[in-house]
């Protein structure tokens, strides 16, 4: 069967684009990553693209008056490119509700909390400052509201006692690099289903039970 085509728009280094790049070198993953676009040329995760010998584009909305050009010009290199899915890894533009509804339901996302906790940008300042107890991360399809839209896959981490915003974040990336190749997995098995906007997985197994786990010893 063929392999769901994958674009992935990044602005940093990179490092879920890392963990597709890596799950699609098997085979046997029923999606590729044919095409990354960067929004400036700085963007790590572009050097990450080019060793695994993915076609890259650097797209600067600077170069572009109105949003709308930026956007037009990203929809147009991703349908020139026959993009099946297009994934946002890091990449910190804000789209509008035209390029969202252009690409619904083949828009995700990955965001650092367990949404609908935690929206926006310095989440793991926020967790912390809250003293909430766990946190983790979200792969979900976009909606026009910023990180909001039905969830694919979370997964959940614990905030430790002595934890402080950039250890707090490895954690949580950690979760990210398996959630973000599992959602895409489901996506191109077929096995996702929109309802009443929220996600039935198919054929998902229940878990056998719920693990708590109490960091404090
Ligand atoms: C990731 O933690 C991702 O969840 C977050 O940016 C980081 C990108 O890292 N995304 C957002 O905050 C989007 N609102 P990466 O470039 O190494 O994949």
């Amino acid at each position: 069967m063929a392999r769901l085509r994958v674009g992935v728009l990044i602005s940093g280094r990179g490092s879920n684009l890392q963990a597709l790049i890596d799950a699609a070198a098997d085979p046997a993953y029923p999606a590729e990553i044919v095409l990354v676009v960067a929004n400036h040329g700085d963007a790590g995760g572009l050097a990450r693209a080019k060793a695994a010998g993915i076609r890259t584009e650097t797209i600067n909305h600077r170069a572009f008056n109105a949003k709308q050009g930026f956007e037009a010009s990203i929809d147009a290199t991703l349908r020139a490119a026959r993009i099946d899915l297009v994934c946002l890894a890091g990449f910190m533009r804000i789209l509008s509700s035209w390029f969202v509804e252009r690409w619904r339901d083949r828009l995700i996302n990955i965001h650092p909390s367990l949404l609908p906790a935690f929206k926006g940008l310095d989440t793991h300042e926020r967790v912390l400052a809250a003293g909430a107890r766990f946190t983790g991360c979200t792969v979900h399809f976009v909606r026009p509201d910023v990180d909001d839209g039905p969830i694919i896959v979370q997964a959940v981490v614990p905030v430790m006692p002595d934890d402080d915003a950039d250890s707090l974040a490895a954690r949580v990336l950690g979760a990210e690099h398996h959630s973000y190749p599992l959602a895409v997995r489901l996506i191109a098995e077929g096995r996702i289903q929109i309802r009443d906007d929220r996600v039935d997985i198919l054929n998902a197994a229940a878990p056998a039970e719920v693990v708590m786990f109490n960091p404090i010893k």
